[in-house]
């Protein structure tokens, strides 16, 4: 049976909200980083491939909302320009995984750099500002 303060919680809770194309990929792109990390940590960096394969293939989700105009950057940017930014940053993330592939740490560390050095590049000019409160 449930508890009334149970029944209160359930109530008040927010609809859980569906995370968009875009959302949904930066959400494997934030794990695969974490794993990148946890490799140059431990010296293993194994698993890093696997999980930036999971990022490429949400791009693709991606792609579609974009074509679609469901998902859209920030107001004045473009979906042309927001594309040509994504594109650079994903061959940022193939030579981490080329360099995580071939087991090199030192080298899989220098080029997390690269690829965190893309995250505010982009969020700063095309995620969408929040909407007033
Ligand atoms: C090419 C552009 C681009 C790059 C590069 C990028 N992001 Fe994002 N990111 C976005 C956009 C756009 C949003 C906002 C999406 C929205 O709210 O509709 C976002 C939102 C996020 C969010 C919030 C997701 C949510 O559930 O609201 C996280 C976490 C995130 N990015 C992590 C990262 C990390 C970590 C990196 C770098 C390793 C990165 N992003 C690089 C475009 C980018």
């Amino acid at each position: 049976m449930l508890t009334p303060l149970l029944l209160s919680l359930i109530l008040s809770a927010e609809p859980a909200k569906t995370p968009n194309a875009v959302q949904a990929e930066m959400v494997l792109l934030h794990e695969a980083i974490l794993v990148t990390l946890v490799g140059i940590e431990t010296g293993n960096v194994e698993a890093v491939p696997a999980a930036f394969h999971k990022v490429h293939a949400a791009k693709a989700v991606t792609e579609q909302a974009l074509d679609s105009g469901a998902w859209k950057p920030k107001a004045g940017t473009t979906v042309a320009a927001f594309k040509k930014q994504d594109q650079t940053f994903h061959q940022e993330l193939e030579k981490l995984v080329k360099a995580a592939a071939k087991k090199d740490v030192p080298a899989t560390a220098k080029q997390l750099g690269a690829v965190i050095n893309g995250c505010p590049a982009c969020h700063t000019k095309f995620k969408p500002d929040p909407p007033a409160p």
